[in-house]
């Protein structure tokens, strides 16, 4: 089966689940509207994240994957805010954070802030479907709120990508639900979505949610060694990928 038509519910989606996704841009993807909208997404996320404390949770779950080694060094994909780095960084007082995003005014803010004067933070823009580092250049990866962002066949050329240089990867993500829950999330969700651009890029973001049956599709179809694990925090779900050789 070709990855790239595979359903965000994944191959074994049901008649319903596969209506509910889309190809419509978020905010974040588009390049033909004011960048403030963009950076206003932005700030909404880094403000949700810091009131429901999403960054210091998903560092607390990530944090144990190296916990034997001294100076981890840990790359963020993704960053946007770079609100999760800074939390890698304030839980764990020796590891070494490469903070990175596509999106080149994010970069260019987060290093212009607080994580731009930290000795051990580093702040670039990166592809996270071509990282350019070599092999296991890090001992950890994270890419949070940020993989449904890309069609099947990137999202799986990241999942490669990120094994390749990091020994595990971390993905945080929108939990997809079953397909009737989903219905009313999204039906929650419209109302806010018509007026404010966090809520339209929130109601993009449920409708492009992987669910686990996709990211084990998507392993599959980056590299047969590539292992998948998952589990739930709050609304979200986290897959941690390695290789097995
Ligand atoms: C919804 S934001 C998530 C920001 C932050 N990680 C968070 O948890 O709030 C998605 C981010 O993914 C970035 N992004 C999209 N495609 C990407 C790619 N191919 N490589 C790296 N970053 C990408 C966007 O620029 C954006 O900053």
């Amino acid at each position: 089966m070709d990855i790239a038509t595979m359903p965000r519910g994944g191959f074994d989606a049901s008649w319903l689940d596969r209506r509910l996704q889309t190809d419509r841009p978020e905010f974040l993807d588009r390049n033909d509207i004011d960048d403030r909208i963009k950076r206003g997404v932005i700030r909404w996320l880094d403000r949700m994240g810091r009131v429901l404390r999403d960054h210091e949770h998903l560092a607390g779950r990530a944090l144990p994957l190296v916990s034997d080694i001294a100076e981890p060094r840990i790359l963020e994909l993704g960053a946007g805010h770079g609100a999760l780095s800074q939390a890698v960084l304030d839980m764990h007082p020796t590891a070494q954070v490469t903070v990175t995003d596509i999106d080149p005014i994010s970069v260019s803010n987060i290093a212009a802030g607080e994580l731009g004067r930290n000795p051990r933070a580093v702040v670039r823009q990166v592809d996270a479907t071509d990282i350019g580092a070599p092999d296991r250049s890090y001992d950890l990866a994270l890419f949070a709120l940020s993989f449904h962002h890309l069609p099947p066949a990137q999202a799986a050329r990241v999942l490669a990508e990120a094994t390749r240089v990091a020994d595990r990867f971390v993905v945080c993500d929108i939990y997809r639900p079953a397909a009737a829950v989903h219905v009313l999330r999204l039906a929650s969700m419209l109302p806010f979505a018509l007026v404010w651009p966090f809520a339209h890029d929130g109601l993009i973001s449920s409708l492009r949610a992987y669910s686990a049956s996709a990211f084990r599709a998507l392993a599959a179809s980056a590299d047969s060694a590539i292992t998948v694990e998952f589990s739930r925090l709050g609304r979200n779900m986290v897959v941690v990928a390695s290789r097995t050789t």
